[in-house]
């Protein structure tokens, strides 16, 4: 061991490696090489380069003893750059899986990881990869690539279940969950746990073991577990008999099979890296990558972009309904505090009283301390009186969804909030503007659209009145990305984004039932393509007079696709709450072929001079994702929407858009734009009922004449 010399300078700056991405100092005889690449440390091409370069040099050099290897700004490393996985060059030497590996375990010298911050995917695999970890107890570790469609391709399959165990490793990979290093210190994964600072801590560490030999790899030992092959061999029985499992849960359990010991560890690494690719190179992934900068993009550019946001330190919720009560909780567990505005004093007792328990529950699942959680139950109140919430900075509005109800209470906020309070509804579909015309001050009113269960649900769609100001946008903005939700921004317009291009997809469902479908047979076909749940089982679970109530509230009429909902609604065939609607629910509740329905149908077709027929899966699925498709492209010309990605965010994010498919933009690109204009063409020849629906948009068929992709779509840069 050796030890400093009191006289020996603390530390050496040296010229920068050839490249400004990992910055390399000496202290004494440790190199510390950081990882620099903002904002997360990912490695890209020119990272693994210069680590590649500085590790083979630190390798070579007589006057290093030992490696500390660190991420700039107190975070180890994001891991891969999810931009390179789509234009090849994640696989470009020098890669992770291969060279930076490679050199690590034939390093001479010992390399010591020190985390903080993430650790995720790459950045894990490449700490998994040094010999030492000494981490942070606040640090964050996990693979996540599970959560994008594949599996870990450098070593994580092989090198985690090392550290952590079979079980434990097994069921990281398959979730794809980031662990706080709190919950792992039980495990090898660190050979040194700290609160202090890690850098500073894995300098020490490596003066101590410099030239402790030999070099310990996680490579060279076993995956212990006293039957790991009969239970992965249950873990993949399991899995295959699962519905929900993860597309690459089995592929983790067959590289982990494949390199249970020191001997097979490569052949491991080799079936690991063939499924890896597989996966990652497949639609779901690519789908997976374009959400997550789909839903980073969300919300930024537009008004709000040069606009200082309002300090929001108090908010109120008027309505103590399921609506306002999931808001008051999305508010409460941003630590913001609330008070709910109700007159009836019943409703309002149950409401928060309801609050009580989710805090608690959430307590109960370990996804809040007991401290936070007290301090939640304080921070919500209630009142019958609007007068009671007059000094809050924020008021969510989320009363009955009828104009003048909400016309009616906002008059009441503007009278009673002080000057500069932000209004805004939560109506899902009713005309912001003529509730910002109500008050004295439009430019503060703006729509927040929160989803049910609004405390689960991430999409969060904010609506930019005509008068709503660039701050009270960058406000809700900001509000919304404290609550941690995905917002996305809508202009007023009949249904904002989310609505409107549902009513088209639900308009099909009802013309193709018309055309001779049964619901049935259209819920299945959706199904099976992905959505957790077709049309006919979602209206019948919302309650068949609830769309019928907003059409209604909106001014629309009945027409002819609706009309078919109408009389379900005429003769009380409500959905779930009223054991029938577009099914009959027996006594467990599972819904059954409902006759009635079917020769309710049928006449209202015969009326209508439409011809029943016969539909495969296909077409039923083909005329709902597309009627999305061209109404969304509708959505973008208005400017209702601003970028084509942020449909794809609402879609799939607040509308169940299988998530595997991107979003139906993202499909049409991958179906190819001119299938989509032929297609659309050809129903425009073929369906009986509003076939002027089908004449392809004009913005679709210039891109499809090879001017980009629709996902790509963007108003900003247009
Ligand atoms: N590759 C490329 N860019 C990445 C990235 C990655 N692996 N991880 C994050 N980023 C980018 C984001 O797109 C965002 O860029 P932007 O500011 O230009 O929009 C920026 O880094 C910050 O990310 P953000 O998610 O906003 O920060 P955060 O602090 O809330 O969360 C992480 C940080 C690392 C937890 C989160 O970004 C994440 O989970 N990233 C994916 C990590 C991962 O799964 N790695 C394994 C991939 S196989």
């Amino acid at each position: 061991m050796e030890s400093r010399e009191k006289d020996e300078p603390r530390m050496r700056t040296e010229n920068p490696s050839r490249t400004d991405k990992v910055l390399r100092t000496t202290e004494g005889t440790v190199a510390i090489l950081t990882l620099s690449n903002p904002p997360v440390n990912a490695l890209a091409h020119d990272v693994r380069t210069a680590l590649a370069i500085e590790l083979e040099r630190a390798d070579r050099d007589c006057q290093v003893d030992a490696v500390v290897l660190v991420g700039a700004s107190e975070r180890f490393s994001a891991g891969a750059d999810l931009n390179e996985f789509d234009t090849g060059i994640g696989l470009i030497e020098p890669s992770l899986h291969d060279t930076i590996l490679r050199i690590l375990a034939a390093m001479t010298k010992p390399v010591i990881a020190a985390i903080d911050g993430d650790a995720l995917g790459g950045g894990l695999e490449l700490a998994l990869g040094c010999h030492y970890r000494i981490v942070a107890r606040r640090a964050r570790l996990g693979l996540p690539e599970a959560t994008f469609g594949f599996i870990p391709g450098a070593g994580g399959t092989q090198r985690l279940p090392r550290a952590v165990g079979l079980e434990r490793g097994l069921n990281m990979i398959t979730t794809g969950g980031i662990f706080a290093g709190t919950d792992l210190v039980d495990t090898d994964i660190a050979d040194l746990w700290t609160e202090e600072n890690v850098r500073d801590v894995a300098v020490e560490f490596a003066r101590k073991i410099a030239h402790l030999r030999p070099l310990p790899r996680l490579q060279d030992r076993d995956i212990e577990h006293e039957h790991g092959e009969a239970y992965l061999a249950f873990a993949a029985q399991k899995i295959a008999s699962s519905k929900t499992s993860h597309v690459g849960a089995a592929a983790a359990i067959e590289s982990m099979a494949a390199g249970m010991t020191a001997s097979t560890f490569h052949r491991g690494l080799k079936v690991e890296f063939a499924r890896f690719k597989e996966l990652a190179d497949a639609t779901p992934a690519r789908a997976a990558r374009y959400q997550f900068f789909a839903t980073k993009k969300a919300g930024r550019g537009g008004a709000a972009t040069c606009a200082e946001p309002k300090q929001i330190d108090r908010v109120a919720v008027v309505g103590a309904g399921t609506m306002g009560r999931g808001i008051a909780l999305a508010f409460v567990n941003a630590d913001y505090p609330v008070v709910v505005v109700d007159p009836n004093a019943e409703v309002l007792s149950a409401t928060l009283q309801i609050i009580h328990d989710e805090l608690e529950k959430n307590r109960a699942r370990g996804r809040a301390t007991a401290d936070q959680t007290t301090q939640r139950q304080q921070l919500i109140s209630s009142t019958h009186s609007v007068d009671d919430a007059a000094d809050v900075d924020l008021v969510v509005e989320a009363v009955f969804e009828d104009l003048d109800v909400k016309k009616a209470v906002f008059r009441t906020l503007d009278a009673t909030l002080k000057p500069g309070a932000i209004l805004a509804t939560n109506t899902s579909s009713l005309d912001v503007d003529a509730l910002a015309a109500v008050t004295g001050r439009p430019h503060d009113v703006v729509g927040m659209h929160f989803f049910s269960p609004a405390n689960v649900m991430r999409l969060l769609e904010i609506v930019q009145a005509k008068s709503t100001s660039a701050v009270t946008l960058a406000t809700a903005l900001s509000v919304g990305k404290r609550l941690k939700k995905i917002a996305v921004v809508a202009r007023n317009s009949d249904g904002f984004i989310g609505n409107r291009v549902m009513d088209a997809y639900t308009r099909q469902a009802m013309q193709m039932v018309l055309e001779g479908a049964t619901p049935a047979q259209v819920d299945t076909a959706l199904e099976a393509w992905g959505y957790r749940m077709g049309p006919f089982r979602v209206l019948d679970l919302v309650g068949n007079d609830i769309p019928s109530q907003a059409r209604a509230a909106r001014g629309g009429g009945m027409d002819e696709d609706w009309a078919v909902a109408e009389l379900l609604v005429e003769r009380g065939l409500l959905g779930r709450k009223t054991g029938r609607g577009w099914y009959r629910y027996n006594e467990r509740g599972v819904p059954e072929a409902d006759a009635e329905v079917a020769n309710m149908i049928r006449p209202h077709a015969e009326k209508l001079r439409i011809q029943q027929r016969e539909f495969t899966s296909e077409e039923i699925v083909e005329r709902c994702v597309l009627a999305l498709v061209n109404e969304s492209a509708h959505v973008l010309e208005e400017g209702v929407a601003m970028r084509a990605s942020d449909i794809d965010v609402a879609m799939v994010q607040g509308y169940g858009f299988p998530a595997s498919k991107g979003g139906p933009m993202f499909w049409a690109d991958q179906v190819g734009l001119r299938n989509v204009v032929r297609t659309m063409r050809t129903l425009h020849e073929t369906v009986p009922s509003h076939p002027e629906f089908w004449q392809p948009h004009p913005l679709i068929v210039a891109l499809a004449d090879g001017n980009g992709p629709l996902a790509q779509w963007s108003k900003i840069n247009a």
